[in-house]
């Protein structure tokens, strides 16, 4: 059955005012979203935020119990964060690492993920050695096999980078560490809302996600799935109330679940925003969504493909929602800023944001166009018209 875009884009405040292809920025929220919020911060305001606090609840409780439905996991198994970065690092830097051990990284980490990288192994002496790609551009499972030997203790791999179109194969990888045992990170903060993701077929140990991309949550949340086995062979970064409890002295326990990566503080009305956001999600069906957003996206790249000066600079042998994209000899920046004063939102992605890639592919920034199942083929024409127009 089609999806209801009309009915999808009636329910976005936003989708009427503008062109929107940055949803790998910040997709736009749905009002149920955007309403779910505003009602608790009404409440925190006439009764007091913690009072208001007790009363959500179910509403907190939700957000965990959706975003297990969305992962194939349980609700102890997620640990609800302020950013996908804060919860990638905290799985991260749980890892205990010492000199000689090897840490296996794809080529497109996201900026932070690579610069924890380089944090951990100056600090440990462990190497960071980065998995070939096969000549499409994604990670080359059969290269990763070689790679491995008893020093290899994490492998990090991003599923979709934030600055192309790449699907990176992490199923296959997760069949490689589940023979192995090597610990597994999935950064899953692009894909998340986009494409369907099953920890149990991926047979990773941690994946994080964002909030406000494709899932179309709120600003500042993130969550961690952490599977509960793997909680045995690792550390917490830090811990304070609510990751872990004080006994008596100098006695404390560290909780059992996901739960360990959290802090007692947090923005209650955009943990409610992101559980709704979710529930919202798998309402469509992300496997309905994410063909859609395929379609949209494999229109705008056919009709950049015919327009002489713009180069699509996307990878790999699977391609998502979000499109890079050079112009002939023109600033990006430049770019987004006429499209901006035609009511057009892109991103402009520089080489800090995936620093490996995007100098082993001589960039220094790249044109960013992401589309959602709610943009319409309407948009992605005009779009294209706009650029023709620039170029
Ligand atoms: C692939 C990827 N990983 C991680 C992040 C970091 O997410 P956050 O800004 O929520 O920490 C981003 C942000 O754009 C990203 O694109």
């Amino acid at each position: 059955m089609e999806l209801d875009v009309a009915r999808a884009r009636g329910e976005t405040p936003g989708a009427a005012r503008m062109l929107h292809f940055n949803n790998a920025g910040a997709a736009l929220s749905p009002e149920r979203v955007v309403n779910a919020m505003i009602d608790h911060l009404n409440l925190e305001a006439q009764i007091g935020a913690y009072e208001a606090g007790e009363r959500a609840q179910d509403a907190l409780a939700n957000t965990y119990d959706a975003a297990a439905r969305l992962l194939g996991c349980t609700p102890r198994e997620i640990a609800v964060t302020d950013s996908a970065s804060r919860a990638w690092s905290m799985a991260f830097y749980a890892i205990p690492l010492t000199s000689g051990d090897r840490i296996l990284a794809s080529s497109v980490e996201y900026g932070s993920n690579y610069l924890s990288l380089l944090h951990v192994a100056q600090r440990t002496g462990a190497s960071i050695e980065i998995i070939p790609n096969n000549d499409s551009g994604q990670v080359d499972v059969a290269a990763l096999r070689d790679m491995l030997d008893e020093r290899v203790k994490v492998i990090v791999m991003t599923h979709v980078p934030s600055n192309s179109g790449l699907v990176n194969p992490i199923a296959e990888i997760g069949a490689v560490t589940k023979e192995t045992g090597i610990l597994y990170i999935v950064d899953a903060c692009q894909s998340v809302g986009q494409l369907p993701i099953d920890v149990n077929k991926i047979h990773c140990d941690f994946l994080s996600g964002c909030g406000r991309k494709y899932l179309r949550g709120p600003r500042g949340t993130g969550f961690l799935y952490a599977k509960v086995d793997a909680l045995r062979r690792i550390d917490v970064p830090q811990i304070s109330l609510d990751g872990a409890r004080w006994l008596k002295g100098a006695c404390y326990e560290i909780a059992a679940d996901a739960r360990r990566f959290e802090t007692w503080e947090t923005n209650v009305a955009a943990k409610i925003g992101l559980g709704v956001a979710i529930d919202y999600a798998l309402e469509w069906g992300i496997k309905r969504t994410w063909e859609r957003t395929k379609k949209l996206a494999n229109r705008l790249r056919r009709n950049l493909a015919t327009l002489a000066s713009v180069e699509v600079v996307d990878q790999g042998d699977e391609l998502c929602g979000i499109v890079s994209l050079a112009v002939d000899g023109r600033d990006p920046a430049k770019i987004r800023e006429k499209l901006a004063a035609q009511n057009v939102n892109v991103w402009v992605c520089s080489e800090s944001t995936a620093c490996v890639d995007m100098e082993a592919r001589n960039l220094t920034s790249v044109l960013r166009a992401s589309v959602h199942y709610y943009n319409t083929e309407g948009e992605v024409d005009k779009f294209c018209t706009l650029l023709e127009g620039m170029a």
